[in-house]
């Protein structure tokens, strides 16, 4: 099975989530300009976070350059500072329109986690640690 993680992160919130995701799938956590593998990917776990309400116009982009007879599935993972948002789900409606299907979607809210816009290293809560975990195994049994 072949495995990517491809994330947009502006402050490190998604990123740290990708790396959770790493471990537990062996592969790497790479951002969007990293070309995908040659082979074709059966999970694509793709993250970004959300600003001014939308996700980061490079993420949009990227899926939407996304070829179905490449990526088999796309599992979503995203953060905001709150709840999840119409930016979160806008990102399943861009991976419907390439004809990849979504079997999954991670949201963390991160309060004012963020907000200010410092990069910065972050640490995780344990339960948001065990969570993401969680949901990664879930997803590649789900292909
Ligand atoms: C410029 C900016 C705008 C943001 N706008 C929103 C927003 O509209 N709604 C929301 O829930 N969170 C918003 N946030 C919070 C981010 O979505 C949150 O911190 C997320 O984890 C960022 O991911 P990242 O750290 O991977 O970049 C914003 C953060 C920044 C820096």
């Amino acid at each position: 099975m072949t495995i990517a993680i491809r994330y947009q992160s502006r402050n490190g919130n998604t990123e740290a989530f990708a790396e959770q995701i790493s471990a537990v799938v062996d592969a790497p956590a790479e951002k969007i300009d990293t070309p995908l593998p040659a082979d074709p990917v059966d999970v694509l776990f793709v993250g970004g976070g959300t600003y001014m309400l939308r996700p980061d116009k490079t993420l949009s982009a990227f899926i939407s350059g996304l070829d179905a007879a490449k990526v088999k599935h796309i599992a979503i993972f995203t953060t905001s500072g709150g709840p999840e948002t119409p930016a979160d789900k806008s990102l399943t409606k861009l991976a419907d329109k390439k004809g990849i299907p979504v079997i999954g979607h991670f949201h963390q809210m991160m309060g004012g986690k963020g907000m200010i816009g410092a990069k910065k290293d972050v640490t995780l809560k344990p339960d948001q640690v065990q969570a993401v975990k969680t949901f990664a195994q879930d997803m590649l049994t789900k292909n």
